[in-house]
């Protein structure tokens, strides 16, 4: 990339790209960068405005639908225990009918604790919503207009923690992120809680996910993203009380078209003299 950088006016990049000062400082005539996600943690936005560069992402209406969709897959995954019980029956196991085979949770006047409301929180909350669970979130603002609309209530997050059936990540990974999640907020989690990840690993400290997870200090997780991806911390894939997906929350036929097209029409906007509509930085158009 470094050396294709220096030969390129827009850089189409991927989250799995780490756009650090090497590569943006790399080729001065740089006019824009792409990111084809709707996440940016792998870009030194700071950087990039600084040398006046934009950078732009792909939020559009079908990622956040598909991430909000998966979160939901997820829940229902391990609150239901579809995958160990596709195992189950795949290995030969199935004898008949049992009263207590596999019990899952209901999910039906549970609690669904939303960190971080964004349009993908939100996006997860009206689901939940639609299908009898209450609503409870964390954020940095209050939003009252969305606690109206959902009879949602505002908590801090140990408050959250302590009261949510599941409990699902949906904040940006940033220095006030990363580790969000850790030994001490899982331990004030209820024992018969389940955890989703769709934002990014590193939000949860993942060795003391698995050692919780382990321990049965939480009853289960379902995860699409992982701290040091994609390498996974070791004794995540013994367990049972977890389902793994290979960061795909936003791989639907419709999600990733509309993003390889916002990313290229970001890219074309500023190649043609435009502000892109995607922008994440600003400050770089000045207040024109
Ligand atoms: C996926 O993780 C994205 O940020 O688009």
């Amino acid at each position: 990339m470094l050396k294709e950088v220096k030969q390129c006016e827009a850089l189409l990049c991927l989250l799995t790209d780490k756009i650090d000062q090497e590569i943006i400082g790399a080729n001065p005539q740089l006019k824009i960068i792409s990111n084809y996600a709707i996440g940016f943690n792998n870009i030194d936005i700071a950087y990039a405005t600084m040398k006046g560069i934009p950078v732009t992402n792909t939020p559009g209406r079908a990622i956040v639908d598909a991430v909000a969709e998966h979160t939901i897959a997820l829940m229902f995954a391990i609150t239901k225990r579809i995958c160990e019980a596709d195992q189950f029956t795949r290995q030969g196991k199935y004898r008949g009918w049992e009263p207590q085979l596999l019990l899952g949770m209901e999910l039906v006047g549970k609690t669904i604790g939303i960190v971080g409301l964004g349009r993908i929180g939100s996006g997860v909350a009206k689901r939940a919503k639609a299908m009898g669970m209450k609503v409870i979130y964390s954020e940095v603002k209050r939003n009252q207009q969305f606690e109206k609309e959902f009879k949602a209530e505002y908590y801090t997050l140990p408050r959250l923690l302590k009261s949510a059936e599941v409990v699902s990540l949906h904040v940006p990974l940033l220095p006030t992120t990363k580790h969000l999640i850790g030994k001490k907020e899982l331990a004030l989690m209820k024992k018969t809680a389940y955890l989703i990840n769709t934002s990014r690993g590193p939000v949860i400290d993942e060795k003391a996910l698995v050692q919780a997870l382990k321990k049965k200090q939480i009853a289960g997780a379902g995860f699409d993203v992982y701290e040091f991806e994609p390498k996974l911390t070791a004794g995540l894939t013994k367990l049972l009380n977890v389902v793994l997906t290979p960061h795909i929350a936003s791989a639907t036929i419709e999600a990733r078209s509309e993003m390889s097209g916002d990313a290229a029409e970001n890219i074309l906007a500023v190649l043609q003299g435009k502000r892109p509509k995607m922008l994440l930085n600003k400050e770089v158009y000045g207040k024109r």
